[in-house]
């Protein structure tokens, strides 16, 4: 029989899933999990997600490096902020990063409770959609949304990984239909869709950079970071396979 697919579009909607024994994908295309997926696979060694900057600052201490923002806005104290280009720096190779972030780290906090909790982005799409075919578990794809509102990036990338997933998984979530369809319309053009969205505005008075062209390249990485207790790795994709 096919195992299940159903898509959570804000982390405030996580109540009405029951995550038990599934697997979870967390998404924050921009820029939370772009960041998590760019940094392991560049050779960061585990990433802890938390949900305070005081919980980042103590941890600081005992040898991790602090990342995050507030709003989009770097945290002074932090060595980094939230930009995946952060995540290739040299001094990041090696070594553990406490981050937390305004949606991003939140919504992995509230997806504890399922079995596997998975970290994907556009750039390891094709890696996640593969790893859920040979988990063999029913999946949620959890969004982080803006501060419990729906999002279009996440939206995008869920419709994205449903349609990889849709010879192997059955469903019967009106969401997946939804975000399949967002994602056909944008497909191709990518970079141009999310430009028109809230976030990308809130960004550009920060000074994105190249955040929105990075975070929207497809399958740049193999890594699949998984939650291993507090901290996340990278899958061993024989675990997967
Ligand atoms: C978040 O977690 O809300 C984001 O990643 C915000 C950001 O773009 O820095």
């Amino acid at each position: 029989m096919k195992k299940k697919i159903e898509v959570c579009f804000s982390p405030e909607l996580l109540d009405l899933f029951d995550l038990e024994g599934k697997a979870v994908v967390v998404v924050d295309v921009l820029r939370a999990t772009s960041c998590m997926v760019t940094g392991l696979a560049e050779g960061v060694k585990a990433i802890r997600p938390v949900m305070q900057v005081e919980e980042c600052l103590q941890l600081m201490e005992k040898g991790y490096l602090g990342a995050g923002e507030r709003g989009g806005v770097k945290i002074e104290a932090f060595d980094l902020g939230n930009s995946p280009f952060g995540y290739m720096e040299e001094r990041c190779k090696g070594r553990k990063i406490a981050v937390t972030t305004t949606n991003g780290t939140l919504a992995i906090e509230k997806s504890r409770g399922a079995k596997v909790v998975l970290i994907g982005a556009f750039l390891n799409l094709k890696a996640v959609a593969d790893f859920l075919k040979h988990l063999n578990l029913d999946a949620v794809i959890v969004c982080a949304g803006w501060k419990g509102r729906v999002n279009l990036e996440d939206s995008l990338f869920a419709g994205a990984l449903a349609a990889q997933l849709e010879e192997t998984f059955a469903t019967s979530c009106d969401s997946v239909l939804m975000a399949k369809t967002l994602w056909r319309n944008a497909e191709g053009r990518l970079e141009n869709v999310v430009g028109q969205s809230a976030h990308v505005e809130r960004l550009k008075n920060i000074g994105i950079g190249e955040d929105l062209e990075f975070c929207t390249a497809v399958d740049r990485y193999h890594g699949v970071p998984v939650l291993e207790g507090k901290e996340l790795v990278l899958a061993d994709v024989r675990a997967g396979g």
